[in-house]
């Protein structure tokens, strides 16, 4: 009857399903969508994201984080209850799908949602490995899903940013290249964090140089006095992931790119380097 996707609310657009959307679209399903980590999230740019969702036709949204995660959890199936009206009672229990790409929360507010322990709680992407259906109290049926990636991202900032974020497999991805997109990124948007994190006095021109800079600063280096590039580029998305570096939201709804129309091929990441 309707879709519950939780979403990583410091990248909420990034980590929303494109093909699950088509599909509810075309379904004419309503949807709940969860901007979870809202406790690591940009406070201002979590407001902004919640009203873009909620303008949109049958979806309703809402903040969830660590402190809030039971109330918010217990919300949950009357906010159901109201995209579906026509469902009600035992005779007609509402159904919902529930989804979210790995490390975005998914199994932790599961576990809330069923009072008892239904699952792993990883830092580790896929650790939902098979489909379950849970009954909740009010007789709402939730189906379970793994929490996987679509087949391609096609926006690589997009990409980045699932990087960054602890969503994507790190065997499928170069942690410095990432770190330094991290680097980037914060420079661009939250000018001060990196220097209040890691003690610098200023901002230098080239991304190289500040990744070395903050890898002196956290003594990642190795013997001979050269960079430790691996060490530096976990301590910087290990800082992002754990809130070390604030509250930050990668993106806004004006990052938001069209996908390219279905049957057209899709832009190859490598094709502009050959
Ligand atoms: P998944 O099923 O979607 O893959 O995600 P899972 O619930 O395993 O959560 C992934 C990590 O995100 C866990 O951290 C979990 O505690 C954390 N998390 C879930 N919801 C929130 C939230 O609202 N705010 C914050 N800050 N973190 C959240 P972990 O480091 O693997 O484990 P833990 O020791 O912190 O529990």
């Amino acid at each position: 009857d309707l879709v519950i996707e939780i979403v990583d609310g410091r990248l909420p657009w990034s980590s929303s399903n494109p093909i699950i959307e088509r599909l509810r679209l075309a379904r004419q399903r309503p949807a709940l969508k969860i901007l979870n980590k809202s406790d690591l999230a940009d406070p201002k740019l979590s407001r902004v994201w919640l009203d873009w969702f909620k303008a949109q036709d049958g979806v309703d949204a809402i903040l969830m984080g660590e402190e809030d995660k039971k109330a918010s959890a217990a919300r949950l199936p009357a906010l159901c209850s109201k995209l579906v009206p026509h469902r009600t009672g035992e005779v007609k229990p509402v159904r919902a799908l529930i989804l979210g790409i790995p490390n975005v929360g998914k199994s932790t507010l599961m576990n809330h949602l069923a009072r008892r322990k239904i699952a792993n709680v990883a830092d580790t992407p896929g650790v939902t490995k098979s489909q379950q259906r849970i009954e909740l109290q009010n007789g709402m049926i939730l189906y379970d899903t793994p929490g996987l990636l679509w087949p391609k991202v096609h926006d690589e900032n997009s990409g980045y940013r699932l990087a960054m974020a602890g969503s994507i497999g790190t065997n499928a991805y170069d942690q410095v290249d990432v770190a330094w997109f991290a680097i980037e990124t914060l420079r661009e948007r939250y000018p001060q964090a990196l220097l209040d994190r890691y003690g610098l006095k200023g901002y230098v021109d080239d991304v190289e140089a500040m990744f070395a800079m903050i890898a002196k600063r956290r003594g990642a280096v190795l013997s001979g006095g050269r960079i430790d590039e691996q060490k530096a580029a976990e301590l910087i998305l290990t800082d992002f992931r754990s809130g070390a570096l604030g509250r930050i939201t990668l993106e806004t709804p004006d990052d938001i790119t069209e996908p390219p129309v279905d049957g057209e091929p899709e832009a190859d990441v490598a094709e502009g380097g050959q």
